[in-house]
């Protein structure tokens, strides 16, 4: 079956494609605003986008539970302040991530409120989710206006903090142990997250291919 996205409303589109673009990563954002006002919330509409600069991209809709198409909390402090800091979410935190997504009433601490510990970051005012195994510090790179009150933010990378238990050597070489983290990531469908706990292994081969 082909689907013509543009005889498809906004909901269809998107079911479409978080059902299909399986496992998104899990940037737990946490800001503060101009005033203050600190704010969590899990964005899967995430990833990496380069390291020359290093940048993260994150899809920010517009709020149509709370503010009924004003800006989320998250992008309105990005906005106003040009910093954030992300968390990747372990199994451990999955549960408190998820609950981080509610529709709280602007003024709510989601941190506060679930009991969240955080630490301070190096370089930017909002703080760190201490529980999270890979934290990044993020300064507003560009924001791309997709509809009103919503569009891609693209955060350069100027901090990386990874837990000390994730981190050795091998050969003189970092070796950064990701497995270890259980991380989770969006499934299919709402409600479901994959977890990282079944891999497999395929070696890049180099120029000629003699072995296929
Ligand atoms: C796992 C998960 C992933 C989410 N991903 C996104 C996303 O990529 N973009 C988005 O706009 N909202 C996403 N949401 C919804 C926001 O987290 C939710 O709207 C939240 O209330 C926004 O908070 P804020 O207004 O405090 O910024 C996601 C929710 C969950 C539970």
């Amino acid at each position: 079956m082909n689907f013509d996205m543009s005889k498809l409303d906004a909901a269809e589109r998107y079911k479409l494609l978080v059902n299909t673009i399986t496992p998104r990563p899990v940037a737990w954002v946490v800001t503060e605003d101009g005033k203050g006002q600190r704010n969590a919330a899990p964005y899967s509409f995430f990833n990496a986008m380069g390291s020359d600069p290093a940048l993260v991209a994150i899809f920010i809709g517009r709020d149509d539970v709370r503010t009924r198409a004003g800006q989320k909390d998250s992008l309105r402090a990005i906005r106003e302040t040009g910093e954030f800091t992300v968390a990747l979410v372990t199994e451990s935190d999955a549960e408190k991530m998820v609950l981080s997504a509610v529709d709280a009433p602007e003024g709510v601490d989601e941190l506060d409120l679930l009991g969240i510990a955080t630490k301070p970051a190096t370089m930017v005012t909002p703080p760190l989710i201490a529980s999270a195994p890979v934290t990044y510090e993020c300064r507003l790179w560009q924001f791309i206006e997709t509809t009103t009150n919503a569009g891609i933010v693209l955060g350069e990378v100027v901090a990386i903090e990874i837990d000390d238990r994730f981190l050795g050597e091998e050969n003189g070489r970092l070796r950064i142990d990701a497995p270890a983290m259980k991380l989770v990531g969006r499934a299919h469908g709402a409600g479901w997250y994959w977890r990282g706990s079944d891999q497999i292994r395929i070696d890049r081969k180099n120029w000629p291919l003699d072995e296929v």
